[in-house]
C-alpha cells in the first residue's frame, strides 16, 4: 500500500513540474531555470528509486539487519533440549543427526519493525472453554483404590503414570522400587496412573487390567484416552486422585515408569530438617527453556497452544517431588491456564500462576537422567536415573541389593 501511495506521489510532482516549465518563458530565467530543472530531475529520480523498492524504507538501514539477526538467531539449545526435555521416549542417535539435519527450528519471522516486540500472541485470551481439556475433574475414576491412604497415613505416595498395556513396566516397578512399604522408617505407596488404552485390542486390554487391579490393588485409572499427547491430561489426574484420595499423605512424587529410583536415598533427603513441608516442589530444575516450535520435534508446541518462547522454571517430567498441598492447588489454578502437551512444564505454568516456584534439591547431583553405563557406587548414591527397559531396572536392582558395600 505504502509503495503504491508514494509513486503516485511522485507523478505529481513530475507533472506539476512539467506545466510550470511551459509558463517559463523569459530569457533572463534560462540559465538558472536549467539548473532547477536539473536539480528536479535528479530529485524525482531519487524519488523513483526510493518507491520502486518493494521493502519499506527502514529496511534500507543496516540496524533493520541487526534486528532481524537478532529476532531469528538459531538457538544452540535445541539440541540439548531434545534430549533432555523429554526423557519418558529416549532421543535415539539417529533421531538426533535428523534433529541436526532439520534447516530451522523457529518458524521465519514476517518482517517487522524493529520497535514491535518478537513475542505478540496470535490469539485473543481464550474463553473458559477453552481451558477444558487439561482440567483433571472433566475425567472421571473407573478404579481408585481410594480406601488406600484412608488406613494408613502414608509419607510419600510414588504416582507412575504408564500405559494400560504395559505390564511389564509394572511388575519391573512391583519387583524393585516399588516394593516395600516401609522405607526408611516410613510408609510409602507406589500406584500406577492409567487411561484407557486406544489400541485395537483395547478391550482385551481393559480385561487385563481389571483383573491385574484386583491382585495388586495399585492401579489408578481414569477415562480419558492414554496417548502421548494426553500426558499432560494424566499428570493432572495424578493430581486430582492425591488431593481427593489422599490429602493425609506429606509428600507425592510423578515419577516415570523407565526410571531407576534409589527410593531410600529419596526418603533420606525429605526427612532432612531444612526441607518445607508446604509449597515445595523440587527434582531436576530446568531454567529459561525455549519452546520447540519445528513440527518434527515430539517436544512441538504450537504458537496458538502456547506462545511464550520460553517455559517457566520447571522439573524434569522423568521424576519431580512435591509437597502433598500442591496437588488441589495444581488442579484448581489449571482450570485458567491453557493447556498444552508438555506436562512438566505444565507443571511449571501451575507453579507460577500460584506465585511459586520449584526447588533445588539439597544435592542437585544426585537427579541425575541418562546413563552411560550401570556403576554399582553412582547408583547407590543418586535418587534417580532414566533406564532403557524393565530388564534393566530388575537387573541392576538385583546387583544393588546384593550383599557388600557397593563402593
Ligand atoms: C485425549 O483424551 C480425550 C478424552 O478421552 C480424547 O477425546 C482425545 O482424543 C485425546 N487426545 C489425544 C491427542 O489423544
Amino acid at each position: 500500500m505504502g509503495i503504491k501511495e508514494t509513486s503516485s506521489g511522485g507523478s505529481g510532482l513530475k507533472r506539476q513540474l512539467i506545466e510550470g516549465s511551459h509558463r517559463q518563458q523569459k530569457p533572463s530565467f534560462h540559465f538558472s531555470f536549467k539548473v532547477l530543472l536539473l536539480l528536479c530531475i535528479v530529485v524525482i529520480i531519487l524519488c523513483c528509486i526510493l518507491s520502486s523498492s518493494s521493502r519499506p524504507w527502514w529496511e534500507s538501514f543496516p540496524l533493520q539487519e541487526h534486528y532481524e539477526k537478532f529476532f531469528n538467531q538459531p538457538n544452540q539449545d535445541n539440541l540439548t533440549l531434545r534430549f533432555w526435555a523429554y526423557p519418558t521416549h529416549r532421543v535415539k542417535t539417529n533421531e538426533i543427526l535428523q534433529i541436526k539435519e532439520s534447516p530451522t527450528e523457529r518458524p521465519t519471522r514476517p518482517t517487522v519493525p524493529p520497535t514491535v516486540p518478537p513475542t505478540v500472541p496470535p490469539t485473543v485470551p481464550p474463553t473458559g472453554i477453552q481451558y477444558h481439556q487439561a482440567y483433571a475433574r472433566n475425567y472421571h475414576f473407573i478404579m481408585d483404590n481410594e480406601e488406600v491412604c484412608k488406613t494408613t497415613k502414608p509419607f510419600l505416595v510414588l504416582m507412575v503414570p504408564v500405559a494400560p498395556h504395559d505390564v511389564a513396566a509394572r511388575d519391573a516397578i512391583r519387583q524393585t522400587w516399588g516394593k516395600d512399604r516401609k522405607v526408611q522408617g516410613e510408609v510409602v505407596f507406589t500406584l500406577f496412573m492409567l487411561g484407557y488404552s486406544g489400541r485395537a485390542d483395547a478391550g482385551q486390554v481393559q480385561e487385563k487390567v481389571k483383573q491385574e487391579n484386583l491382585q495388586h490393588h495399585d492401579l489408578i485409572q481414569s477415562d480419558f484416552m492414554d496417548t502421548y499427547l494426553n500426558l499432560t491430561i494424566k499428570t493432572m489426574v495424578i493430581m486430582e486422585w492425591l488431593a481427593t484420595r489422599c490429602p493425609t499423605a506429606a509428600y507425592g512424587m510423578k515419577v516415570d515408569s523407565d526410571m531407576f529410583l534409589n527410593i531410600d536415598n529419596l526418603v533420606i533427603m525429605l526427612q532432612k530438617p531444612g526441607i518445607p513441608k508446604k509449597e515445595y516442589l523440587t527434582g531436576m530444575l530446568m531454567w529459561n527453556r525455549p519452546v520447540l516450535r519445528s513440527k518434527n520435534s515430539k517436544w512441538y508446541v504450537p504458537v496458538e497452544m502456547y506462545p511464550r518462547n520460553t517455559y517457566p522454571t520447571y522439573t524434569l517430567g522423568m521424576g519431580y517431588i512435591f509437597s502433598n498441598d500442591l496437588p488441589g492447588k495444581f488442579v484448581e489454578v489449571s482450570k485458567s491456564i491453557k493447556p498444552f502437551n508438555i506436562e512438566d512444564a505444565y507443571i511449571g505454568m501451575c507453579m507460577e500462576k500460584l506465585g511459586l516456584a520449584p526447588t533445588s534439591p539439597p544435592n542437585p547431583s544426585q537427579f541425575k537422567a541418562y546413563i552411560t553405563k550401570y556403576n554399582r557406587c553412582e547408583f547407590s548414591k543418586v535418587i534417580t536415573y532414566i533406564l532403557g527397559s524393565a530388564e534393566e531396572l530388575v537387573k541392576y536392582w538385583t546387583d544393588l541389593k546384593k550383599p557388600g558395600q557397593p563402593c
